[in-house]
């Protein structure tokens, strides 16, 4: 693109008065006109706060992607953004996805910025900075935070999140000392970087590269390798020359890249969180994605990256990545992925992935010995979820697969805890736990609480499985029988609502079936008597959020930043 053409001069290369505001005020930051003049603006939108330990490392990366800028001639300039450290935040990271969104487009579209790069990873904030870039639409490239190093404990490896949910249940079963347990706390979390298990920060960036908006390869360098440094300086030297190219997430972002997205998805075992972000992200990008798109390639694509949670893979990120990482996974799953789409770099998906090798067969899979034969995730219908849920078969007890038993259900988080705590509960393994108003209104933001803790009572006899159901999330890292995503949440009068303790529920993942057994007739008896739950915010953005959000299959974005709903003002030309 010709320089004068870039968006940034209308800010500063004018001789009027407005300009003169602007060049004197970016000159009392000790720059000169030679620092910006005639080169391109490069926001990097870096993710970062004190209470992100994921990102910790971006206050010294952002230098490496300065570097890198400079070297190729542009001006960098960092746009901090909102920064949501998924382990510490309440009640849900996912409630503000759409507010670092709306925070990354808008801050693109009111400073003279010619391209971006987002700095990101920690679970919410990849999809929340690319539906940002996405809408503000200029040449935008994602920087992943990398996975932390493996944890260790006591001379054992632990995995971000899934061996935390296991030794918590050893905990609460009794079967740990305090020691251990205190070292497991010191021992699982050790660098910076983002969660090191197949969790929904794994599965956002690589989704990220395998759409192709990061560089080849780096989703899953380790955060504190001096190999991921250097890919920091890579990504500032290529945001210049995209701006160049003018190459805009548009020309990447189609619906044959979502499903090359999709696809990796599945081979790798992913976050069930990757459908709620896919679909906004997708539709954002004008490319329809639903949830059908992503049962169809569960049902092609099997499971190749051999990473905790799934099934019982003792291997990590780091190990994934010393095997050649999304390259190498992505060469097995060429009959899946549409290789001519175009990626960050200027070159093809399958130009990148030209002769990339595996180091280690058993961390990923050819696809004649997969880790699990078919996709990682099904999609359920029924009378219980007539808008589909979701449940991870890869990461869950096979005596599950098929399973009725009796409801017992629970209308908040207090009072299911309270059972959850109680010797004495009156529960079995084939009773059906309900979790219900933890969906996107009524959770809101739909927290992280489906995948419910085994009862106490079950653990001391030995139980690690049991069928549970809600309208929440649950973390990428879990294991279990968890139904989720139930759409429409019971906060909204899904059917959810409506079931009451000792129904049957039956579930059947190989037919892709859920199923209430109540008749359409009582059902609509208890609809009559069911009242709507009052809302959770009266102000803020709260209220805006639960006025706003749309359910878990059409990917939580609100309804006034869908694509379709209007134009955004036009940039004027003053
Ligand atoms: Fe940040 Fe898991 S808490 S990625
Ligand atoms: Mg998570």
């Amino acid at each position: 693109m010709p320089l004068e053409k870039l968006r940034s001069q209308r800010w500063l290369a004018r001789d009027d008065f407005r300009s003169f505001n602007h060049r004197s005020r970016i000159m009392q930051m000790g720059y000169d006109p030679q620092d910006w003049e005639g080169k391109p603006v490069i926001a990097i939108c870096n993710n970062w706060n004190d209470y992100n330990p994921c990102h910790q490392h971006f206050k010294q990366r952002v230098d490496e992607v300065k570097r890198g800028v400079l070297q190729a001639g542009g001006f960098p300039l960092e746009l901090p953004t909102v920064s949501l450290g998924e382990a510490i935040i309440k009640p849900s990271a996912l409630l503000y996805r759409n507010l670092l969104a709306m925070e990354v487009e808008e801050m693109i579209r009111a400073y003279p910025v010619d391209g971006v790069v987002l700095m990101g990873g920690c679970d919410k904030t990849t999809p929340a900075m690319l539906l940002g870039a996405t809408s503000a639409g200029i040449p935008a490239i994602f920087l992943p935070a990398g996975p932390m190093l493996r944890g260790m404990s006591r001379g054992q490896a632990l995995g971000s999140g899934s061996d935390a949910f296991k030794y918590w249940d050893e905990r609460r079963a009794g079967t740990i000392s305090e020691p251990q347990w205190q070292a497991i706390v010191g021992g699982i979390a050790r660098s910076a970087g983002t969660c090191m298990t197949m969790g929904t920060a794994s599965t956002m960036t690589s989704i990220a590269e395998a759409i192709g908006m990061t560089l080849p390869g780096a989703a899953s360098i380790p955060a504190v390798d001096a190999n991921h440094q250097r890919m920091a300086a890579q990504v500032g030297r290529r945001i210049v020359a995209m701006v160049h190219e003018d190459l805009r997430p548009a020309r990447i972002q189609t619906r044959e890249a979502f499903l090359n997205g999709i696809a990796v998805a599945m081979a790798l075992g992913c976050s069930t969180n990757a459908i709620i972000h896919v679909i906004a992200q997708a539709r954002r990008a004008g490319a329809d994605i639903s949830l059908a798109d992503f049962d169809r390639a569960s049902r092609e694509v099997p499971v190749l990256a051999n990473i905790r949670p799934n099934g019982s893979s003792p291997y990590l990120m780091e190990d994934f990545h010393y095997a050649g990482g999304l390259p190498a996974l992505m060469q097995q799953l060429k009959p899946f992925l549409r290789l001519d789409q175009l990626t960050v770099n200027g070159r093809t998906l399958g130009e990148n992935i030209e002769g990339a090798e595996c180091f280690d067969t058993e961390v990923i899979r050819p696809l004649a010995n997969p880790v699990y034969g078919e996709g990682a995730l099904a999609v359920l219908r029924g009378n219980l979820a007539p808008d589909g849920c979701v449940i991870k078969p890869s990461a869950m007890s096979a005596k599950f697969l098929q399973h009725s038993g009796p409801a017992l259900v629970f209308d908040d988080y207090p009072s299911l805890k309270k059972m959850l705590d109680d010797p004495e509960a009156e529960v079995t393994e084939d009773h059906v736990i309900v979790l219900r108003n933890a969906g996107p209104k009524g959770g809101p933001g739909m927290p992280e609480w489906g995948m419910i803790p085994l009862p106490v009572k079950l653990l001391k006899q030995g139980v690690r499985d049991m069928l549970r159901i809600s309208d929440a999330r649950m973390s990428g890292t879990s294991y279990g029988a968890c139904v989720l995503h139930v759409a429409p949440e019971a906060f909204v009068g899904g059917n959810l609502a409506l079931v009451r303790t000792g129904d049957v529920i039956a579930v059947d993942i190989p037919a892709r079936r859920i199923h209430l057994d109540v008749g359409d007739a009582e059902l609509e008896r208890r609809r009559a008597a069911w009242t709507a739950p009052a809302p959770r915010y009266q102000r803020g953005y709260g209220w805006m959020f639960t006025q706003h959000i749309l359910q878990a299959n059409e990917g939580c974005d609100m309804d006034f930043l869908r694509t379709e709903f209007g134009e955004s003002a036009g940039e004027p030309d003053i």
